[in-house]
């Protein structure tokens, strides 16, 4: 790549904004007017363009189709009280999706692309933000190898695509989780702490399992001695045990998320004590009938902050205190509302303004 990006810029003749009401719109389904795509072959990153959101033409033996060379990201931006677009944290998730890309074996997305591509874009789709307290424009970057070839091998041509959607509340109430420890989201020395399209292909059948005996979602177990728990669905969990917050300590069969080190960093903030490390069911267990277990919830981009109600384990429920009685999940959450829309000073400079 030169040192300045060149991105070519076909813009959409007519926009399709006002066909919705994008402060009401299902999660994922809804994509803003253009996409960004950077193109790499013969070693290196080539052309970048911005263009319409459409479909593309596809060959069937597509490598990514048959052996998940996929990896993404989820970020968000949002608009702020006095019209201001501002992304979250977005160095982060170039950062990730990099570490992703290594572990893939799949070449890195320089930070002048994912950036550059990405501030241009939301400059172009900024009329997509919604303006509602919990509504967020969602971004979803992610790079696929696109070779034409079946041979197992990594691939020589990829493309780096950001597009975006307009998002709501992604869980519109507290979830019923089930503790799960047969199946497995990661396992040492896997790629449990990448984002690969295939952690999450992996997850769905355990889900629907989960959800076919009514819960919404699983909390994952390590696959090692199904004693301690890792995450909950497609987000990091936090436990209030006593007046302590509590998350599993990171590892590589657990997301870094960004989330999970917002609140954490605000936490300590607010000076609440702390503690990132192993978290066995039976001290779950032990929390909650000893009256200590005060929260239970998830965090993640799509979601922020999903609150856990109950956590089945086998066949028992263990139905926590109610979102009204819980001091911490309910205060960070509309923290984070407010420092988005502007309201709380920002003062870790999390928020980019790109518009
Ligand atoms: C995110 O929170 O961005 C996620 O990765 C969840 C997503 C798969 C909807």
């Amino acid at each position: 790549m030169t040192e300045t990006l060149d991105i070519k810029i076909t813009p959409i003749e007519k926009s399709r904004v006002s066909e919705y009401d994008i402060n009401n719109v299902p999660f994922g389904k809804i994509f803003a007017d253009h996409m960004f795509v950077a193109e790499y072959e013969n070693g290196k990153w080539s052309k970048c363009y911005i263009q319409p959101y459409q479909d593309v033409p596809m060959s069937y033996a597509l490598s990514a189709l048959h052996y998940g060379q996929s990896i993404f990201e989820g970020m968000k931006a949002y608009k702020s009280d006095d019209g201001t677009v501002s992304l979250f944290r977005p160095l982060e998730n170039c950062k990730r999706m990099n570490k992703s890309a290594i572990r893939m074996a799949m070449p890195e997305v320089p930070e002048e692309i994912f950036m550059g591509g990405l501030t241009e874009l939301m400059k172009l789709d900024k009329a997509w933000v919604p303006t509602s307290d919990t509504g967020s424009l969602y971004i979803r970057p992610f790079l696929i190898s696109t070779d034409e070839a079946i041979g197992v091998r990594p691939a020589d041509n990829y493309k780096f695509i950001i597009f975006c959607c307009p998002a709501g509340k992604y869980y519109a109430e507290p979830v019923k989780v089930l503790i799960e420890h047969h199946y497995f989201r990661a396992v040492r020395g896997g790629v449990g702490y990448v984002k690969a399209a295939g952690n999450y292909g992996r997850s769905l059948y355990p889900t629907r399992l989960a959800q076919d005996k009514g819960f919404q979602q699983v909390i994952w177990t390590d696959s090692e001695t199904q004693q301690y728990v890792e995450e909950s669905g497609t987000m990091n969990l936090m436990f209030v045990i006593g007046d302590t917050l509590v998350t599993p300590a990171l590892s590589d069969t657990i997301l870094a998320g960004i989330t999970r080190d917002t609140v954490f960093t605000i936490a300590k903030d607010w000076g609440y004590k702390v503690e990132e490390r192993k978290i066995s069911i039976k001290e779950i267990f032990e929390a909650h009938a000893n009256g200590t277990l005060k929260e239970a919830f998830g965090t993640g981009t799509a979601a922020t902050i999903a609150h856990i109600k109950a956590i089945g384990f086998e066949d028992n429920i263990y139905d926590l205190p109610e979102i009204e009685d819980r001091k911490f999940s309910p205060k960070i959450d509309e923290y984070l509302r407010n420092l988005r829309k502007g309201r709380e000073e920002d003062k870790h400079h999390w928020m980019m303004k790109v518009s």
